[in-house]
């Protein structure tokens, strides 16, 4: 029976082989796309991911009022004229998480913003307390309602502060750096994150003449400045994406060399498949993983931020340990609720057991083709992996959540050897 909701349909248990060239990160690129809200000049963004959560953000812009072009064969998106309208509506909001890193350079370009509360994976709870708190720190006055922010920055424009985070966020510090940028005087973020999405950001701001010092560090200081202007920036490889090419090649007993990426960026990730036994090797710009003729051996995993293991990599690589020599023990401490694919894998024959936020994994030789159901993104990539390294056939359903995240991933999938197919 046919449904317009898009699945998978994939063929396991064959070695995935080859090189897959990666692409810019979506978690860098969405708040990219965003820092053009502050200035009206052209911004030429290039190494855009042609993903839909990219596209719900130009759709957003537009919605504000800016002009967007975005050619998905180069990856080039050009971006200019003013913003006119400080309403990110609920729409766009629910589909897209990120849309609430509108709310710091609205308020600070128009001196004021109306952005819906955020929808997105259904990975916990999620708040968005450190935004509005960091917000309140430079001036702004907030108030929720009918489910939308409202933020006004008292006398017109938001005032640097000391603001620091409690726990850390990566769109927190991101939303926050955005509105500090053109602040009247020096604001500083203590606790920051340190993601590389975080210093991409950051880059793209100095390249528009942003005063930011201490990005990829705890302190960040802004000082802040009148206007931005337009600039020219590449977004930094998915590190993610890389990973996820990595794992599979892996789980798969193959061989995958990702080129257009930096291993600098995923050194935890990288630490973590050389305990399993997987050799990898590392260029300037590329990473290989050869598991072929290798047994996977267990690895212990608790997720933390950078650059600690990745909470977006806690899925897949379940799937290795899943297929491990032994047992071994994956724990999520940024998420609740981030273990919906476990029920998943279960059914395609991984011995895996829940006990509160860890997942005891005890490794299987094979797993078997089902029918399994996404339920978030990362959740989707590791029913993907599961199914490429599995006996049989698997059917992924709702991988409209894998297309929020992975560019041309039939393709890739393919060019490694991989056989996959979207079907309707
Ligand atoms: C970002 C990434 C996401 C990744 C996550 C953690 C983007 C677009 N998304 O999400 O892929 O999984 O970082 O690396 O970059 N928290 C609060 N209050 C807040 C904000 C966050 O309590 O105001 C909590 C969250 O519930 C969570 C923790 O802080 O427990 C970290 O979340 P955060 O880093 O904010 O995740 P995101 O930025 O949403």
């Amino acid at each position: 029976m046919s449904s317009n909701i898009a699945k998978f349909r994939i063929s396991g248990g064959v070695p995935l082989n080859g090189e897959v060239r990666i692409s810019g990160a979506k978690n860098a690129a969405l708040p990219i796309l965003l820092a053009a809200i502050l200035t009206s000049d052209k911004m030429v963004l290039s190494n855009v991911p042609d993903l839909a959560d990219v596209k719900t953000s130009l759709r957003l812009l537009e919605e504000l009022g800016k002009s967007c072009v975005y050619d998905s064969e180069s990856g080039i998106a050009v971006i200019e004229g003013p913003v006119t309208s400080k309403t990110a509506s609920y729409e766009l909001v629910k589909t897209m998480r990120a849309s609430i890193m509108a709310l710091g350079p609205l308020t600070a370009y128009l001196g004021e913003a109306e952005v819906s509360l955020p929808g997105g994976c259904a990975i916990g709870a999620r708040p968005v307390d450190l935004h509005i708190r960091g917000l309140e720190a430079m001036g702004a006055e907030i108030e929720l309602v009918d489910g939308y922010i409202h933020a006004v920055a008292r006398g017109g424009r938001l005032k640097g502060g000391d603001f620091v985070m409690d726990k850390v966020s990566v769109t927190g510090t991101e939303n926050l750096m955005m509105a500090a940028v053109l602040c009247e005087g020096t604001t500083v973020i203590h606790n920051a994150a340190l993601e590389p999405e975080v210093v991409d950001l950051a880059k793209c701001l100095k390249a528009m003449g942003a005063h930011i010092q201490g990005e990829g560090t705890p302190k960040i200081t802004i000082s802040g400045v009148r206007e931005l202007h337009g600039c020219d920036h590449s977004v930094v490889a998915d590190r993610i994406e890389t990973g996820t090419y990595l794992v599979a090649g892996a789980a798969t007993h193959g061989y995958v060399k990702c080129t257009a990426t930096d291993p600098a960026l995923l050194s935890s990730v990288i630490s973590k498949l050389r305990e399993a036994n997987v050799l990898v090797e590392e260029g300037e710009d590329f990473i290989s993983a050869d598991t072929r003729n290798r047994t996977i051996r267990p690895v212990d995993i608790v997720t933390a931020p950078h650059p600690g293991f990745p909470t977006d990599m806690q899925a897949q690589f379940t799937v290795l340990n899943a297929l491990a020599d032994g047992i071994s023990s994956v724990t999520e401490t940024i998420f609740e609720n981030r273990f919906m694919h476990i029920a998943e894998l279960i059914r395609m024959g991984a011995h895996l057991e829940i006990k509160g936020n860890t997942v005891i994994c005890s490794g299987v030789p094979e797993l078997h083709g089902a029918q399994v159901m996404s339920s978030d993104l990362r959740a989707s990539a590791s029913l993907v992996i599961a199914g490429l390294a599995a006996r049989g056939t698997t059917v992924v359903d709702r991988i409209y959540h894998m297309d929020r995240g992975y560019e041309h991933i039939e393709s890739k999938i393919r060019s490694l050897g991989g056989t996959i197919e979207r079907f309707y």
